[in-house]
């Protein structure tokens, strides 16, 4: 399957679904309540329901008019919401007789300024919601509509899309009227299975935030409804910065309709920024960047497209020297890297912004959480302290190249256990900072510090500083040398012990010799005069 063709496939969702003028399908379960849309700055909101006699009223939201009475079957069911700008009408304890076409409008200046039609099913039950697991290595994912109902006589399924940016209900298999998807598109990507109740949909559709629904109905009515949706790819992260430093808030590329929320507002392109920031959009990449970090860019940032969701949470961090640490350490060697941690109740996390990456931010540890997923380069390579202040990283690369920091957070688990009356006990376990237990901890207040060093590796090039570091090579062959003296002096003393023992045992033979010539006696069995010999 080649992208454009799921490009392909997903602009006809996107624009089969803008371009249909039928009414909007909305599915319910029985005694819920239903909001018939809103209308925005109108001054009065009518909605009608369609029956084979004509339109019915249901409401009039404008206080000019005597109340409508709505008809029997609605009665005390309806209600009708005012607040400020907004117009709505709701439609309490639904059952499955509700199910039918509704017609919202909207007025102003005795205009129809806006109006919306929706056809509505009232289902009996919903089936637990699903996650749809795509398994990379297969080609397609089955999906199951789970119903009880599936079995019954007469029955037959219905099969619905819900996809970024609008997230509307489009049908899409009907099996009422085909066993195959309603539109010939969508024959390549969804294969038919056990008359309709299991899909197989390949896996380039399922990429993008895609919801599908499917629904057991009886002739016109709905007896089930499910729900199955892929894992929620939004992603989350803290990102803690210090006055006037430059951050790249990372994303990339994907999907389409892109755009950064920020407290600025949102934003697709660099162009329409008021302030600094602007949007890096070369080379599949997609990130903020923010040149100089402020007060008042502290917040929620979110890069949005159809494939991706990521959220950014800037807090500024005071940082602990006015610049960064500078440590330069050659290829092999280890890097030792300190945090002023001083008290038991903080957490720090550890990062790394590499050139060699890009300088995106990365969290290379983590004290309260030694399970972190860590950067694969790093796995075998990193050892902490326990509490986290200290940090080696063994065998450095040229990659290593880059900033590194600790970040020093307040411990939550700390405030948990903070007892409710007497707190001013507990001021020394947080550094003395007056505290209150019903304060709310935003992550700026839990951050205590931030303390960065930035690394240069230089590679083994004899001479660049032979004496910090003299190359191996010559070091295994300084070694040996020392080795080989060493094992010849060794070899000279044991020669000339051996020798000087030749020579005094001979001597003392010849003089044993005489002895026994002179007197007759035994000398040799005593053993004292042996044991002179060997001495010497
Ligand atoms: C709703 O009320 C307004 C104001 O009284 C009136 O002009 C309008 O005709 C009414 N609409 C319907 C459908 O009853
Ligand atoms: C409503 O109508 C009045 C008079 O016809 C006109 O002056 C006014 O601008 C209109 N307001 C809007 C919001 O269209």
């Amino acid at each position: 399957m080649t992208s454009i063709r799921s490009l392909e496939f997903l602009l006809f969702l996107l624009f089969h679904h803008v371009y249909s003028e039928k009414p909007e399908p909305v599915f319910r379960i029985q005694d819920n309540t239903i909001e018939m849309g809103y209308c925005f700055g109108a001054d009065y909101i009518v909605v009608y329901r369609s029956s084979p006699e004509g339109d019915q009223l249901l409401g009039n939201s404008s206080a000019d008019t005597t109340p409508v009475t709505p008809p029997a079957d609605l009665q005390g069911r309806i209600k009708i919401n005012k607040q400020e700008f907004l117009l709505g009408l709701q439609i309490h304890g639904l059952t499955p007789m509700d199910s039918a076409i509704y017609r919202k409008e909207c007025w102003q200046n005795q205009t129809l300024v806006s109006q919306l039609t929706q056809q509505l099913f009232v289902c009996n039950e919903e089936i637990e919601s699903e996650e749809i697991i795509v398994k990379e290595e297969d080609a397609g994912t089955e999906l199951l509509c789970n119903s009880p109902s599936m079995r019954l006589e007469g029955t037959s399924v219905r099969w619905y899309h819900e996809m970024y940016p609008n997230y509307k209900l489009t049908l899409f298999l009907d099996t009422s009227v085909s066993l195959e998807p309603l539109v010939e598109e969508l024959q390549s990507f969804v294969k038919v299975k056990d008359k309709g109740a299991l899909l197989v949909i390949d896996n380039s559709v399922l990429k993008n935030n895609l919801h599908l629904y499917c629904f057991v109905f009886k002739g016109k009515n709905c007896l089930t409804m499910q729900n199955m949706h892929l894992p929620d790819r939004s992603e989350n992260r803290d990102v803690f910065a210090s006055q006037d430093e430059r951050m790249v808030l990372h994303c990339s590329s994907e999907g389409y309709n892109q755009y950064w929320e920020t407290p600025f507002g949102k934003f697709n392109s660099s162009d329409q920024m008021q302030n600094e920031m602007y949007i890096t959009t070369e080379d599949k990449d997609f990130s903020l960047v923010i040149p100089k970090v402020t007060d008042e860019y502290t917040g929620e940032y979110s890069c949005i497209s159809s494939s991706r969701e990521m959220q950014y949470y800037l807090v500024l961090c005071p940082v602990k020297t006015s610049s960064p640490h500078q440590k330069t350490e050659f290829e092999g060697r280890n890097l030792l890297l300190n945090c002023d941690v001083d008290q038991e109740d903080q957490t720090v996390h550890w990062y790394r912004r590499l050139k060699s990456k890009k300088h995106i931010t990365e969290l290379i540890h983590y004290s309260s959480d030694p399970m972190v997923s860590i950067p694969e380069d790093l796995i075998d390579r990193l050892t902490a302290s326990k509490k986290g202040s200290s940090l080696q990283i063994s065998n450095l690369m040229m990659n290593d190249a880059g900033e590194y920091f600790c970040v020093v957070l307040r411990d939550l688990k700390i405030l948990e256990n903070y007892p409710v009356d007497d707190y001013t006990d507990t001021e020394d376990t947080t550094g003395g900072d007056d505290l209150s237990v019903d304060q709310y901890w935003s992550e700026s207040e839990r951050c205590i510090f931030k303390q960065g060093t930035i690394l240069i590796v230089k590679d083994q090039v004899p001479g660049t500083s032979p004496r910090a570091n003299p190359p191996a090579a010559a070091h295994i062959i300084g070694s040996a040398v020392a080795v080989i003296v060493v094992l010849l002096i060794v070899v000279i003393v044991i020669v000339i012990a051996i020798k000087r023992k030749r020579k005094n045992s001979q001597e003392q033979r010849k003089s044993d010799e005489l002895d026994t010539q002179k007197d007759g006696s035994t000398k040799k069995d005593d053993p004292s005069t042996k044991m002179l010999t060997n001495e010497c």
